[in-house]
């Protein structure tokens, strides 16, 4: 299993350009199910989720791949009339986000059976809002043998009401209701850029679809859709972790194509941290002070402070001057990253869902080991600081949603090395 290895110590600088979104991508690939004909995505990222998802359209005899020559940042999907709605658990349980593919399925061909995903290390992540909305679009639901089985000979449109903001619950849910017959609305609907991309691309297929973006969205169903061509927005979590990166390397980095409309929580944090964070004509450039002072956080939903970055400002607030208090609020298990982060030298202490971070002056390079993806990404940051080497195992939680990390930071001057 590979390993990455990051001695301590340089400054990182220069220019760097973010790629697609991860979370943008995935429920892209499935939207592309309710399409008559095919879907090019551009500005996809070559990440371990995106070919699970290729590999799970396949298994259903969906055309599905990387347009060859385009250094893998195509994908083109292709659904037929005739495609096997099923997704087995051998490939949901490696990734939760194939159970994206129930609304379309559902929404074009009246029947899916889904693997139930399991908990994963940050959670419980129970999928029962996503079920309660098909329901009220008058799909039949059974749970049987750890799978869903969905059925609706076509959904009609109802007033939904989340209990509990969810990201792919919503997008789950606009993608059945875009065929729906008549008028779904989706009250308490989450807020994040990836939903708004997917509802674009979603009305460029022929949906009908306003207020994407806000909690109150509102569908207008139609009866078919078509293929589109879309380019995926750019990744706000890898921008968030770039411009860390800069900020705890007391580095100056241009982050390119960092959307700073995506990122005003992150971006905020970082100045109240001592960062000099501006946008340019292309992104955002930040240059990281001498020390960081310490900085109170709060997880919460778009717009607020992305869960996805709480781990990455963790790793920064460990050297600060003083004492942070970080609580997570989303998810009842996401500080795996505190033990580690503590062979490190830092100074963290957990009470429930809240981390005290009091600062140290220096962090020292460990053999650590991650275990989910953002962890991943904290433990390289903390690294770029650390006296000496650290070396990351288990880096394939890192695979599934960054690209090329590594080489990226090495660009800046890092020195980071995957080790086979
Ligand atoms: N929840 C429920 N019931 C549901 C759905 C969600 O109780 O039916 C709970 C979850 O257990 C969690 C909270 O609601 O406590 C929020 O979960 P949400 O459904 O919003 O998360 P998700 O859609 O499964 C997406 C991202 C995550 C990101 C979260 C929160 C994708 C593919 N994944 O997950 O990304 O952390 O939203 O922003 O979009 C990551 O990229 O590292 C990652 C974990």
């Amino acid at each position: 299993m590979d390993q990455i290895h990051v001695e301590g110590g340089p400054r990182l600088e220069g220019e760097v350009r973010v790629s697609g979104s991860k979370n943008a991508t995935l429920p892209l690939m499935a939207a592309a199910l309710l399409g008559e004909g095919a879907t090019t995505l551009r500005n996809v990222p070559d990440l371990a989720d995106v070919t699970t998802l290729l590999e799970l359209l396949r298994t259903m005899g969906v055309d599905a791949q990387w347009v060859p020559g385009a250094e893998r940042h195509v994908v083109r999907v292709h659904a037929p009339p005739n495609v096997l709605p099923e997704a087995p658990y051998d490939l949901v349980r490696k990734m939760r986000a194939s159970v994206l593919v129930l609304g379309p399925l559902l929404a074009r061909f009246g029947r899916a059976r889904v693997s139930l995903p399991g908990g994963c290390a940050i959670g419980a992540r129970p999928i029962d809002q996503h079920l309660k909305a098909f329901r009220a679009l008058g799909a039949e639901i059974l749970l049987e043998g750890g799978y869903v089985e969905a059925r609706a000979r076509r959904l009609k449109g109802a007033t939904v009401r989340f209990d509990k903001i969810t990201v792919t619950g919503t997008e789950n849910v606009l993608m059945a209701a875009v065929l729906a017959e008549g008028t779904t609305v989706l009250e308490n609907a989450a807020r994040e850029p990836e939903v708004e991309d997917l509802a674009r691309a979603l009305n460029a297929m022929g949906a009908r679809i306003r207020g994407a973006g806000t909690d109150l969205v509102v569908v207008e169903g139609v009866s078919t859709l078509t293929g589109v061509e879309h380019t995926v927005i750019s990744d706000r979590i890898e921008a968030g972790t770039l411009l860390v990166a800069a900020a705890i390397t007391r580095g100056d980095v241009h982050v390119q194509g960092a959307v700073p409309a995506h990122l005003d929580a992150v971006v905020g944090k970082l100045r109240e941290a001592g960062c000099t964070v501006v946008p340019t004509a292309d992104g955002l450039r930040c240059k990281g002070p001498d020390v960081p002072e310490p900085v109170d956080l709060q997880t919460t939903e778009h717009p607020g402070f992305p869960t996805d970055m709480q781990a990455q400002l963790m790793a920064l607030l460990s050297v600060a001057r003083g004492t942070s208090v970080i609580s997570e609020n989303i998810f009842e298990n996401r500080f795996m990253h505190v033990a580690e982060l503590r062979r490190m030298g830092a100074d963290i202490r957990v009470e429930g869902h809240t981390a005290v971070v009091k600062g140290v002056h220096t962090l020292s390079g460990a053999p650590v080991m991650a275990t989910d993806l953002r962890a991943s990404a904290s433990l390289i940051l903390a690294g770029l600081r650390g006296a000496g080497t650290t070396r990351v195992a288990r880096v394939y939680h890192l695979d599934r949603g960054y690209e090329a990390l590594e080489r990226k930071l090495q660009t800046l001057g890092a020195r980071t090395t995957r080790v086979k």
